[in-house]
């Protein structure tokens, strides 16, 4: 079994208490994940001190790629330390019998996403190296629908090479994604897509009771994925409020 700690959407500069709504995550996670994962929208602006905020409180471990709200250039030098560039940020992780794929899905100056010739075509060669082992791929874009006319609008677009991906590659185990700010689940080409909930606010239904399209009043969440016998099992939880405030 391999359990995953998903965590998305700090947007850690966005309020006086972003940091804090991560720490809290941070701090309620169960012991022995096998690794966190933090799909984008990292910081809000893409400021070096938010990066450097974020990095100061993730796990040196953490597993992160960069979504509309990141800023490429500052994301490699002030969260992973590493020159700065303006090519996508993809990394791959081999956990004990599961590979993570961590994949940029932002388009600079863009709400909305897409991956890169660049992207699918690392994703594939990273899948064809060991056809045999399970894998997960990780990117801030949603490429479904899910009822919420704003982050409908800026999902995921020309997902044609994505399904032709995971066509050729049936070792896919699921989709994980962010951006949306709610806890979802899903299906695109017949693969399960799990979209964490957002940690700095929860993006609410038509007509749902709140405080409008962002709420900042419920309490930060993540999602816990289990893999297990060619499955994934997805457990969500959401903190109370106290403690973390607006
Ligand atoms: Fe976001
Ligand atoms: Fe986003």
């Amino acid at each position: 079994m391999t359990l995953l700690a998903h965590l998305s959407d700090s947007h850690v500069g966005a309020t006086d208490h972003s940091a804090q709504r991560l720490r809290a995550v941070l701090a309620a996670l169960p012991a022995g994940v096998d690794a966190i994962l933090l799909t984008g929208d990292v910081s809000d602006h893409g400021a070096p001190g938010e990066y450097r905020a974020v990095r100061s409180l993730l796990p040196a471990s953490a597993l992160v790629c960069p979504g509309n709200h990141d800023l490429r250039a500052e994301f490699r030098e002030h969260l992973l330390g590493l020159p700065p560039g303006d090519a996508p940020i993809n990394s791959a992780h081999r956990l004990p019998g599961l590979l993570v794929l961590m994949c940029d899905s932002l388009v600079p100056g863009e709400d909305y996403g897409l991956l890169a010739e660049e992207t699918l075509t690392w994703m594939d060669a990273e899948l064809s190296a060991e056809p045999e082992l399970p894998a997960v791929l990780a990117f801030h874009h949603p490429p479904i629908q899910i009822g919420i006319e704003l982050p409908d609008s800026i999902r995921l677009r020309e997902t044609e090479g994505l399904t032709a991906l995971l066509d050729r590659h049936p070792q896919v185990r699921a989709l994980l994604c962010g951006h949306v700010h709610s806890p979802v689940a899903g299906d695109f080409a017949g693969r399960p897509v799990r979209i964490a909930p957002g940690i700095i606010s929860t993006m609410q239904l038509p007509g749902e009771a709140g405080k409008g399209k962002f709420d900042l009043t419920m309490g930060p969440g993540f999602a816990l994925h289990v893999l297990e016998d060619g499955g994934i099992t997805t457990h969500f939880r959401v903190l109370p409020v106290e403690g973390v405030v607006l």
